[in-house]
């Protein structure tokens, strides 16, 4: 039996709504706060800093972003510790008595090509290209900040043993910071080109094409703030005349590839979808990430995916997939990213759909656990917010995509199971740039009584205190569960 086991939030999300008196409804442009790059500081002296300066939305924990744009210095400023390195060298690779030992060829040339390169590559949506020594040699400290502080490759779920393994983790090893760690402080040696590692980057297919859909107009960003977020309303997905079908994975295909940040994917049925045609003559709107999360996105359609750059297919979990009515169509809720394209382009991006051939095994389900109630008081650091979801049935959760807004500093959901509590998603760090669904390596299996526990936490260094909203400028704490009953 598949039960809705998501009804009572949605009448949760409707009640809240009426009782705080707020509109979840529609899409806001975005505010003028979206722009920090040029006051945000770098916290290293390489003559690349400059250029990332402009291009970097939020590259220090030393900075905090005040609404206006402005940053201001915080004196506990001390970077995040990566809790995750472990400080057990791994005997069998590079120590630091041979570090200068490090080089490119063979060796920082292996990771840089398998873990950063899919973005930072010429027309990629990263700032840079690291793909040559050159290009890597005149990064270097940069590098070594950036993935000895997790920033880079983006990922935000933390990597300790205790919390779960997800799918695709792109997350790079304890050993593979420390290679390229000592690389930079060996002085970046180039080594033998003969050693050099010849890599193609893997190409991942859909196993058919069913649909293929798309914005049905273009849009150029203003150029205004180095991140625009806007909505669009593709053609009906499943034909009104056909059944209901299972989505077994999908192909975003960015129109602009430079500028494309990452895509929240929503289906809508056909009423909303007609309501959203009226509102939207043209079809696409200025929009906020989570702006859909509202009583009629969730009624009357849902989150299907996410999908940021080298996540290029994307495969549901096997035997599984997200039942789509006739009708349907999507909404692509797009986050472009200017920093890298100067002057923007007009995009209009597409998506291919793989339905499945025979009823899956498992199909997947959409439910939510938020905390609405928030109020997180002016000039407050640290900020906890909390959230007890009890499990009402036996279910298997097969995965999750955490939502926060722009003063979420860490994100983290426990679970507690015959009272033994373990970690089931923790974000030590959170970036709303780069939100994910994530799946479990191995679904986990919920049984009726067992508790979720969510905690977000906040910065919030501004004069006012900041409630629920789906305004960039207020805050949401949510957690989409993908999961199927049993
Ligand atoms: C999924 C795409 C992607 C991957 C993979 C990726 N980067 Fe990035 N990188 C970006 C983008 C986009 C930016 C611009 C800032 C942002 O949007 O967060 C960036 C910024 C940077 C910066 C500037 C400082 C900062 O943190 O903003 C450095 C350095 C960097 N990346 C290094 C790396 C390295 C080294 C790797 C691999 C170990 C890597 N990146 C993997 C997309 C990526």
């Amino acid at each position: 039996m598949r039960r809705p086991w998501f009804r009572s939030f949605c009448c949760a999300l409707a009640l809240s709504a009426l009782m705080v008196g707020q509109s979840f409804y529609g899409c806001v442009p975005p505010t003028s706060n979206e722009s920090t790059a040029e006051t945000t500081k770098e916290p290293i002296s390489d003559k690349t800093v400059e250029s990332i300066a402009e291009v970097t939305p939020e590259p220090t924990q030393e900075a905090v972003v005040q609404p206006d744009g402005s940053a201001e210095a915080t004196p506990e400023a001390t970077p995040e510790p990566v809790a995750e390195t472990s400080p057990e060298p791994n005997p069998t690779e590079t120590t630091p008595e041979n570090s200068s030992k490090v080089v490119y060829y063979g060796q920082a040339q292996t990771i840089l090509q398998q873990k950063c390169q899919v973005c930072h590559t010429t027309g990629g949506i990263a700032p840079f290209p690291l793909t040559t020594y050159e290009e890597s040699k005149g990064k270097a400290s940069l590098i070594k900040w950036s993935v000895e502080n997790r920033r880079m490759p983006p990922w935000m779920p933390s990597t300790r043993k205790d919390c779960p393994e997800f799918d695709h983790a792109i997350a790079l090893t304890d050993e593979q910071i420390k290679t390229l760690t000592l690389w930079v402080d060996g002085g970046t040696l180039e080594g033998d080109p003969a050693k050099a590692t010849q890599y193609t980057p893997k190409q991942d297919t859909l196993s058919h094409v069913d649909v293929e859909v798309g914005a049905q107009s273009p849009h150029t960003p203003s150029g205004k703030n180095p991140d625009d977020y806007h909505c669009f309303l593709t053609e009906m997905a499943v034909p009104q005349t056909g059944s209901a079908k299972e989505l077994t994975g999908f192909q975003f295909l960015p129109g602009v590839k430079e500028m494309v940040h990452h895509v929240l994917i929503y289906r809508v049925n056909s009423s909303y979808a007609q309501t959203l045609g009226q509102q939207h003559p043209t079809k696409e709107w200025s929009c906020t990430t989570g702006a859909l999360f509202n009583q009629s996105g969730l009624t009357q359609g849902g989150l299907i995916g996410v999908w940021v750059p080298g996540t290029d297919v994307v495969h549901f979990p096997q035997d599984t997939g997200m039942p789509m009515q006739a009708g349907d169509h999507l909404v692509l809720e797009l986050h472009y990213n200017l920093s890298n394209l100067p002057t923007p382009k007009a995009d209009q991006s597409r998506i291919r759909l793989e339905f499945a051939k025979t009823p899956v095994k498992v199909q997947l389900q959409l439910t939510l656990q938020a905390d609405f109630s928030l109020n997180i008081p002016a000039q407050s650091k640290g900020h906890e917010e909390k959230n007890t979801f009890t499990t009402p049935a036996n279910v298997r959760v097969w995965g999750l995509m955490p939502h926060m807004h722009k003063f979420g500093a860490k994100f983290r959901t426990d679970l507690l199971k015959n009272g033994q509590n373990s970690c089931f998603i923790d974000i030590p760090r959170w970036d709303y740039n780069w939100q994910q669904t994530f799946f479990f390596k191995t679904p986990i299996q919920l049984a009726a009584g067992d508790k979720l526990n969510l905690t977000c936490t906040y910065d919030n260094p501004t004069d006012q205190s900041i409630h629920w909203g789906d305004k960039t400028g207020d805050e949401m704490c949510l957690n989409f569960y993908f999961y199927s009953v049993p």
